[in-house]
Parts: C-alpha cells; sequence; structure tokens
C-alpha cells in the first residue's frame, strides 16, 4: 500500500516573491518557453541528448532494476553489518541524501537496536588521508563490504579510495572472500571500473550510457545502497515515478498545476532580475545531505558560459544564528527556497510516529508559555516569523511544502527537482547536461601528478605555479 494519502500533495508556495518582487508578469511571458523546453526534454531535441535517459528511465527500468537488487542487497545484508559506498559527486551524492533523511541519525552507535540493517559509510569523494585513515579504523568494528561507483570508471578519488580498500579487505579476508563482498556500478560495457569488475568476478549494475552522474539516483547508483539500508526503495521509486507522470503530462502545462515547471519559470525569472544566488534552506539537520545532492545537480547544470545561478545552502533554524544577519540585511541578490515539511516525523524504532513535547520544567526560565506545546509547533511558527521577516527585509522566498518526509515524497520531489533543473536550464539555452569546467582542475593535477598523456604539460605547470614574486604573508610568530 502507497504511504501517501491521494489529498496530499506537494505544493511551491511563491507568495513571499510575490510581496517583495512582482513576477507574475515575468512568469506570464516565460511560460511559452517553459512549456517549449520541456517538451525539447521529453522529445529528446535538445543540447546534450545523449544524457536525457534519466527522464523516462523512472518508468522504463527502475521498476525491473529494483528486482535485480533485491536479492543482491539481501545477501549484502546476510554477510555485513557496514557498507562502505565509493563514489564521488552523482555517484553517491544522492545515496548519501536519501540515508541521511530517512534512516535513524543516531544509528552508528548502537546498529542492532536502532537501525537493525548494515550502515553506510563513504568514501572516494574526498582525497583527505586522515578521514580515510579514520573510517579504516573504524571498519575494524565490522564486517564490510564495498559498493563501488563509478561512471567512467577513471575519476581519481573513488579510483584511489578503492585500491586502498580493497587492499583492505583483502588483507582482513583473502582474496576470495573479499571477491564476495565487493560489488561495482559503473558503465555497463566501457571504462576502467567495468573492465576490472568483470576481471575479478565483482557482482555489477549498470549506469546506462545515456544518464549522467546526478541525474543517476535512481538507477542501480542510488538503489542498491539505499536497499541495503533498508530504505523503502519501491516507495521511493512510485514517489518517483508519479512525479514523472505529473511533470511530463501534455494536459499539465499550467505553472498553477505543474510544480515542476513552475519551480523552474520562477528560478529563471528571478534570475534574469538579478536574484544571482539561490539558497536551499532546510529546516531538519537530517536535509542537510539533500541540500548538498540539490546543490550539485543545479550548480553543475545551470552554471555554462559564466551565467547561471549560484546554489548555495542553510539548515535552518541553526543558521539563522550564523548566516541569519546576511539573509535578513545582506546584498540583496539572492533569494530563498525553503523546504517545509507539513507533519511531524521522526525516524522512529519500528517506525512509530513520535512527538516532542516541551515539558514543564518549573524552571522560571521565561519558556514557560510554551509548557506542552510541541517542539514541531514551535518550528512551524518560527518558519512563518522568519518568512515574514525575510519578506519586509526584500528578500523573495518560497517554500516547497512536502506533505510528510517519506521514501515516497522524497522520490516525488527528488525528481520534480531533476525534471525542474532540465527544463530551466533549456529554457535559458544552456546544456543542463555536460560540465566541461570540472575539467579544468583534473587536467592541472594530471599533468603535475605525471599522469600519461598529461605529464608533458607538468613542466608548463609547475614553471605556471612558481614564475613572479610569491605575495605572502608571514605570521610574526614561529614554532619548531
Ligand atoms: O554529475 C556528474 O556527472 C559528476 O558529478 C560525476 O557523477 C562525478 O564526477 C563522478 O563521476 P564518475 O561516476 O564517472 O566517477
Amino acid at each position: 500500500m502507497s504511504s501517501h494519502s491521494s489529498e496530499k500533495r506537494l505544493v511551491l508556495d511563491w507568495t513571499k516573491i510575490q510581496d517583495v518582487f512582482p513576477i507574475e508578469s515575468h512568469l506570464a511571458q516565460s511560460h511559452a518557453g517553459i512549456v517549449a523546453a520541456k517538451k525539447t526534454l521529453l522529445e529528446g531535441t535538445g543540447k546534450g541528448n545523449d544524457y536525457v535517459g534519466w527522464v523516462r528511465y523512472i518508468a522504463d527500468e527502475a521498476p525491473k532494476m529494483l528486482e535485480a537488487i533485491k536479492p543482491v542487497a539481501e545477501n549484502i545484508c546476510s554477510h555485513s553489518d557496514a557498507v562502505v559506498v565509493v563514489g564521488i559527486g552523482g555517484s553517491y551524492l544522492g545515496a548519501r541524501a536519501v540515508y541521511q533523511a530517512l534512516t535513524h541519525a543516531y544509528g552508528h552507535l548502537n546498529p542492532s537496536e536502532l537501525t537493525r540493517r548494515p550502515l553506510l559509510f563513504w568514501a572516494g569523494n574526498h582525497m583527505a588521508s586522515e578521514e580515510l585513515a579514520e573510517l579504516l579504523d573504524a571498519l575494524d568494528l565490522y564486517s564490510p563490504s564495498l559498493v563501488v561507483v563509478s561512471k567512467s570508471g577513471g575519476t581519481t578519488e573513488p579510483a584511489l579510495a578503492f585500491r586502498i580498500l580493497k587492499g583492505y579487505l583483502e588483507d582482513r579476508f583473502g582474496k576470495a572472500e573479499s571477491k564476495e563482498r565487493i560489488f561495482a556500478i559503473t558503465d555497463p560495457s566501457d571504462g576502467t571500473l567495468n573492465r576490472l569488475a568483470t576481471a575479478e568476478g565483482y557482482p555489477k549494475f549498470p549506469i546506462p550510457k545515456n544518464v549522467g552522474g546526478r541525474y543517476s539516483l535512481f538507477t542501480p547508483v542510488g538503489l542498491l545502497p539505499l536497499a541495503v539500508a533498508g530504505v523503502d526503495v519501491e516507495q521511493l521509486v512510485a514517489g518517483a515515478l508519479q512525479a514523472f507522470e505529473d511533470a511530463s503530462s501534455e494536459k499539465n502545462n499550467s505553472l498553477e498545476t505543474n510544480v515542476a515547471l513552475c519551480y523552474a519559470a520562477l528560478r529563471n525569472a528571478l534570475y534574469k532580475n538579478n536574484f544571482k544566488i539561490e539558497a536551499l534552506c532546510t529546516w531538519s539537520p537530517k536535509l542537510t545531505m539533500i541540500a548538498e545532492w540539490w546543490k550539485q545537480l543545479f550548480g553543475e547544470s545551470d552554471a555554462k558560459g559564466n551565467t547561471g545561478l549560484f546554489p548555495a545552502s542553510a539548515s535552518f533554524t541553526t543558521d539563522l544564528h550564523s548566516m541569519g544577519q546576511y539573509f535578513q540585511e545582506g546584498e540583496r541578490h539572492m533569494f530563498a527556497t525553503h523546504i517545509r515539511v507539513m507533519d511531524e516525523y521522526s525516524i522512529a524504532k519500528g517506525c512509530v510516529k513520535r512527538k516532542v513535547r516541551i515539558p514543564s520544567a518549573g524552571l522560571n526560565d521565561g519558556f514557560e508559555f510554551l509548557t506542552d506545546r510541541e517542539l514541531f509547533y514551535v518550528q512551524s511558527e518560527a518558519q512563518q516569523g522568519t518568512l515574514l521577516a525575510h519578506a519586509d527585509g526584500k528578500l523573495p522566498s518560497m517554500v516547497w511544502e512536502i506533505p510528510e518526509l517519506n521514501a515516497w515524497w522524497i522520490g516525488y520531489w527528488l525528481y520534480t527537482n531533476m525534471f525542474a533543473c532540465g527544463v530551466a536550464g533549456y529554457a535559458r539555452g544552456i546544456n543542463p547536461f555536460d560540465q566541461p569546467g570540472v575539467e579544468a582542475y583534473k587536467n592541472n593535477m594530471f599533468a603535475l601528478l605525471g599522469k600519461p598523456g598529461h605529464a608533458e604539460r607538468g613542466a608548463e605547470i609547475r614553471a605556471r605555479l612558481e614564475r613572479g614574486q610569491r605575495l605572502r604573508s608571514l605570521g610574526l610568530t614561529t614554532r619548531s
């Protein structure tokens, strides 16, 4: 049975944009362009059209893929109580975001009691040796497996982390048993990881050639780790599938009913009118990784040819005590997009919803007027107060109202954002599916490291680094 009820819906409330900046006329003007961009996306006739496979994957492939993933996830659970997901960017952010949102925040302290599922750990998403060394320390406490995710198979961070972790497993369990503990998610026919997995006999899952990293959450990239962690991946896919049907329906081109198109139109209109930064404001520590996923989706998709909104994030109410002043009185070149979960939730032992009430403490601390109120109520009022204050400060805000934080609605919201991202990019005339800019640092790094094929640039790059006067400020104090 679906865990959403029919009267609940995802709402995008943009009242507090209109209050600050009259956007309605801009929306009316852009509507035809947005609808045309939707058609281009669905028909696969736009820029980067060899990477729009994700649009229909959710309907055509994801349900079958779930069936293939289920027994493998069960097998992993039978021998492992921890799984290290090795990947970076689109190859890990989606899984990590949903994992954080839908599993117990303190599960790692007592997995057998709080999660009863393998824990997920993350590697290959950085080059920090101390972090990796500490992960290896932690793995000694568990019986771990590895899921290595890389579409190209050639990305430095996951490739190096995989080498180290594979070595760790082989030292601990031997080569034969390690093979039972390593799973690869990669290009179906090409690339180093694909070749290596075939040679070593690791079970493999495909990332279709026509699906790019940041649009790959509903492929095995997200589904295998999340299934292992006990997230209801059927519901996640079902929510995303409904979002695809709603967003893509030929009959649903009105901005009043198509939230994906409405979001695309609002972002583009604000950007055109000099609001250059969009801050995604979440209201739970459990959603900070959702914001990281969103930043990658829009950051890599939007920023082309020195144009594009800068995607930022804030976690409220925490950041109201750090960034709050900027939101209220900083430069007026930004807008805020809030995620408001309309029903209180918590990932409870046995999935029972629990409410946190404010007790009568007899403290005379000035908060007696809130005795017996739910913390959720206090937060809701804080949200409303924040939106009003920001409107007074001339900061445009819109609010995603998500009925409940469960797998179905998360799937729905994530897919809606992917669709909106594609539409908004096409409406702006850019290619939302490539990321040529991320190659620049890699080329320099490879040249400096002497990677075959890049080495000839090494001397030139090093000379550039050393050329000219060094401009540095040296602290007064020295210590040996
Ligand atoms: O969105 C993207 O395409 C990137 O963020 C990639 O996911 C990231 O660079 C990792 O690439 P790969 O999966 O090839 O290792």
